[in-house]
């Protein structure tokens, strides 16, 4: 049996077929219209139809919806949605009405969480938090093979964890979440405001961007990392820093047996994750003597979201 997995991001809608296995058949991206529910649910019913008008009829049973916001326990309303505009927003019977399929809606980080534990980096472990940096920071936590929700489905939003008292302003109306310093907005903020203030600093990533500041995008600030510059390591090693506090506070309550990174941050590799696990290193309560979480890579890149929400479906 096939499912459909939707991956609902601050700048775009992925959907994919997936198999049994956790493969993706076949994809299709849009851009994600902001603050409209109806114009999103159009879009997703959009990706869905094209998706399986080229497959048989009903090769398709279930689609999974994962969406960047806090997803209430009954899998259908979304409570809140900071960075998409969203607030106690029916989505699954938006969806479902338009397709014409059962629909569950999860957390976006859920989903990933759940893909990357059947199928990717946290395969053969049991106890896994996956973290993935994107446009904010999201959270999963499969305990015991199961994921953890919470009483209110909202488990894990680990991004909105407030990290520095007073710090700086988030979407969600409180001050220092952890997602305004270690996210993909996070480090094109670092980036944007490095070429404003010290631009000959800043030269390769402003080269890269055509000299356009608001350019400086994550792709941009990757392949400046990528090729040695050193304002772009800069960049990633203070997001690294502060990925690594937030990673110790967790080892301290959850103890999981591995993090796993993901999200689009994560695409620049041991450049992330090298100042990741030291300054993890570095944070830990209880070191050195306690046994430490290892912190790996995402397997499954940018599907992760696809995978498991699709295969969320099929559960
Ligand atoms: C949202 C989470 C989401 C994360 C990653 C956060 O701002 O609150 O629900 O999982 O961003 O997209
Ligand atoms: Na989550
Ligand atoms: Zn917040």
């Amino acid at each position: 049996m096939l499912t459909i997995g939707v991956d609902i991001g601050g700048t775009k809608v992925a959907a994919g077929v997936v198999d049994p296995e956790g493969q993706i058949l076949d994809k299709v991206k849009y851009p994600t219209p902001s603050n409209d529910p109806q114009a999103l649910a159009d879009v997703v019913a959009g990706a869905v139809g094209e998706l399986r008008g080229r497959r048989d009829a009903d090769a398709v049973q279930a689609v999974g919806v994962g969406v960047a916001g806090f997803v209430d326990e009954d899998r259908a309303t979304v409570q809140v949605a900071v960075n998409l505009g969203l607030r106690d927003e029916p989505l699954r019977d938006h969806v479902q009405e338009r397709v014409g399929l059962p629909v569950v809606i999860e957390n976006d980080a859920n989903a990933a969480a759940w893909a990357e534990a059947r199928f990717g980096a946290g395969r053969g472990s049991d106890h896994i938090v996956c973290i993935t940096l994107g446009t904010g920071i999201g959270g999963g936590l499969v305990i015991g093979g199961a994921l953890h929700r919470g009483r209110y489905g909202v488990a894990a939003e680990v991004g909105h964890y407030r990290m520095v008292p007073h710090g700086r302003r988030c979407a969600c109306g409180n001050h220092g979440c952890w997602e305004q310093y270690a996210s993909g907005r996070a480090l094109v903020a670092e980036a944007q405001d490095l070429a404003l203030t010290d631009p000959a600093a800043a030269e390769r990533m402003l080269k890269l961007a055509d000299g356009v500041i608001d350019q400086v995008e994550g792709h941009v600030i990757t392949q400046a990392a990528l090729e040695g510059d050193r304002a772009a390591l800069e960049c990633f090693a203070k997001v690294g820093e502060w990925a690594g506090h937030g990673l110790a506070d967790l080892a301290a309550i959850l103890d999981p047996e591995c993090f796993v990174l993901g999200g689009g941050v994560s695409d620049a590799g041991s450049i992330l994750l090298d100042p990741v696990r030291a300054s993890f290193a570095r944070n830990v309560p209880g070191r050195p003597g306690r046994r430490m979480a290892e912190v790996r890579l995402a397997e499954l890149g940018g599907e992760a979201g696809i995978v498991g929400a699709g295969d969320l479906a099929r559960h």
